[in-house]
């Protein structure tokens, strides 16, 4: 595996993206509102197949980055490149292309309230196929189940549910149109340590079956120490290391010291240490 950009040896398509080239590539990122700075020379390499955790303290710009990736926000610096299309310069064709690429979980579910679980995983379908909409209904229905909930939740909407079975239907939603790139924010915030531990388990079983590279903000370290198989710290408005966490804690930053050698990230450690790794690498 390199991190190294691959030249494609044909002219790709309109609607074709570098297979070769990494998932995600931010180069030299910069991002403000109004005068206050959130990065600056940011860059970050995710590669194929792999769970990034990304973590660091709140309102360092987890979630500013991962809108900007997904081009929510524009960069004011920086170039961001998803298998290898500068997103900005991205024609509209080839747009469409990225997006079927990815499903998005987004920290507040962000699913329609007025409509039922299975219509909400069906909306991007809708979007983005030419299904009929009995093939929709049975495609809903197989991302629902896939995400592990019971066959009756299709007909629910989201206020009927609880915290953890929300997040499931979030996440048949962003895997509607078989992404190959995931992206979660906070995923297991707001849910009890078993939902928080069934649903970390559902993204690393799901991860490896589907062959998904995700791209996972968390502060939850035991989804840190058990999933991810590398860990993006997010300080002084840059990504300071990216490395498994046995790595991350050998690291002499301040903010990484505190965070996976003070009381809670022992405490995980010692955890993990008990159980068998769930990490596809190590
Ligand atoms: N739409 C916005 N307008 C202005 N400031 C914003 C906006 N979104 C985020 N910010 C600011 O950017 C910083 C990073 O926010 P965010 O990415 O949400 O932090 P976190 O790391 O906790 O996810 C915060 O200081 C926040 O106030
Ligand atoms: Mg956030």
């Amino acid at each position: 595996m390199t991190d190294t950009p691959v030249q494609p040896d044909h002219v790709l398509a309109d609607d074709e993206l570098d297979e070769r080239a990494p998932p995600i590539e931010v180069k030299g990122l910069k991002s403000q509102y109004g005068t206050q700075v959130i990065h600056e020379g940011l860059d970050l390499t995710v590669r194929h197949g792999e769970v990034l955790g990304v973590v660091g303290g709140s309102g360092t710009g987890k979630s500013v980055l991962l809108n900007t990736i997904i081009g929510l926000k524009r960069p004011d610096g920086g170039t961001v490149k998803i298998f290898g299309q500068d997103i900005e310069h991205a024609s509209r064709k080839k747009w469409t292309a990225i997006e079927r690429r990815w499903g998005v979980l987004f920290q507040a579910g962000a699913l329609f309230s007025s409509l039922t679980v299975r219509e909400n995983v069906a909306a991007p379908l809708y979007e983005h196929t030419d299904l009929s909409k009995k093939q929709i209904d049975e495609l809903a229905d197989l991302k629902i189940a896939l995400s592990g909930l019971p066959p009756g939740a299709g007909a629910k909407k989201p206020a009927e549910l609880s915290g953890g079975m929300r997040k499931r239907a979030g996440l048949a939603r962003a895997l509607a149109l078989d992404p190959e790139l995931l992206f979660l924010d906070e995923p297991t915030a707001g849910l009890d340590p078993i939902g928080a531990a069934a649903f970390d388990e559902l993204i690393h079983d799901l991860s490896d079956s589907l062959d998904l590279t995700v791209f996972m903000i968390t502060h939850d370290l035991d989804s840190l120490y058990s999933i991810t198989d590398r860990i993006a710290v997010l300080a002084d408005k840059q990504i300071v290391a990216v490395a498994p966490v046995a790595e991350l804690e050998q690291s002499d930053h301040p903010w990484i010291q505190e965070y996976f050698l003070g009381p809670r990230g022992r405490a995980a450690t010692k955890a993990l240490s008990k159980k068998p790794s769930r990490r596809k690498k190590s």
